[in-house]
C-alpha cells in the first residue's frame, strides 16, 4: 500500500491512464469504462479501475507539475506493478503548424525542470523519451481511425504555466509542437523503472498565434484523444 495512492494490491491495472485532472479521471472512468471501482480517494486525487472492451484499465489523476506527477508514477510503477502509463492532457501549441483540437504525441520531453539534472548530476542532459513501442501503436491506432491530426515529436514540459522569460520563438525554432508540464517527469520515472511511458495531449491553446478552444471542442479532441489511450491500452494488453 503506497503512500499516497493507497490501493491493494491488484487494484490497478497494467495500463493506466493519467489525465491531471482528477475530476478527468472521474469522467473517463464512468463514461468509457465498465465494472469501475474507485481505488484511491487521498487528497481528492482519485483512481479508477474498470474495463473497457474486456481488457482492465486504469485511470489515475497526477496533478499539475511534474513534482505531482512524479509521485504518482513512482507509485504506480513501484507499488502496483503497472507497465505503462498514458498521460492525457492539454498542451499549448507552439508551432504554428500545430492547431488546436489537434493532438500531439510526446516523442520526447524538453524541460527547464531542475528534476533530470538533480538525478544526472550535471553530468549530461538526459533525453526523456516516451516508449517507443507505446507511441507507434497510439500513432497507428490514431491514423487507423482516423481520430487526427496527430503530430509526433519533442514538446516542452515546462515548470511554470506563466512563464514570461521563456524564448517560445526559439523553442518552436527547434521543433518544441507544444509545451505541457508533466512528460519530461514521467519518462523520467519510467527509465528509471524500465517501464513505459507516453504523453499525449490535445492543443486546448496556442502560445504563438493565440487561438483557444471552447469547452465543447475541447470536448471532442478529448474523447479522439481517449479512444486512442484506450485503443493502445487494449493493444498492449493482447500482446
Ligand atoms: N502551458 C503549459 N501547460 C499547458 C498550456 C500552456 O500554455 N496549455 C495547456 N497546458
Amino acid at each position: 500500500m503506497s503512500i499516497h495512492i493507497a490501493a491493494e494490491k491488484g487494484q490497478i491495472a497494467k495500463t493506466v491512464l493519467f489525465p491531471g485532472d482528477p475530476l478527468r479521471a472521474k469522467f473517463i472512468a464512468e463514461n468509457f469504462l465498465e465494472d469501475v471501482t474507485q481505488y484511491t480517494t487521498i487528497r481528492n486525487m482519485f483512481g479508477f479501475t474498470g474495463k473497457y472492451k474486456g481488457v482492465p484499465v486504469s485511470v489515475q489523476g497526477s496533478g499539475m507539475g511534474i513534482p505531482s506527477a512524479m509521485i504518482y508514477a513512482e507509485e504506480l510503477f513501484t507499488d502496483y506493478d503497472v507497465d505503462t502509463i498514458i498521460r492525457i492532457g492539454t498542451a499549448g501549441g507552439m508551432k504554428e503548424e500545430v492547431k488546436v483540437r489537434d493532438i500531439v504525441l510526446g516523442q520526447g520531453a524538453t524541460t527547464d525542470s531542475s528534476v533530470l539534472k538533480n538525478i544526472f548530476r550535471d553530468q549530461v542532459s538526459f533525453a526523456a523519451l516516451a516508449d517507443f513501442d507505446v507511441l507507434y501503436h497510439a500513432y497507428r491506432i490514431g491514423q487507423e481511425h482516423n481520430l487526427g491530426p496527430i503530430h509526433v515529436g519533442n514538446i516542452l514540459s515546462s515548470d511554470r504555466f506563466y512563464n514570461e522569460e521563456l524564448d517560445n520563438a526559439k523553442l518552436a525554432d527547434y521543433g518544441i509542437l507544444a509545451v505541457e508540464m508533466e512528460a519530461a517527469g514521467i519518462y523520467a520515472v519510467a527509465a528509471k523503472h524500465h517501464k513505459r511511458a507516453l504523453a499525449m495531449c490535445t492543443i486546448s491553446d496556442h502560445l504563438i498565434t493565440g487561438e483557444v478552444t471552447s469547452a465543447q471542442e475541447r470536448e471532442q479532441t478529448f474523447t479522439n484523444m481517449m479512444k486512442i489511450a484506450l485503443e493502445t491500452a487494449c493493444h498492449l494488453a493482447d500482446k
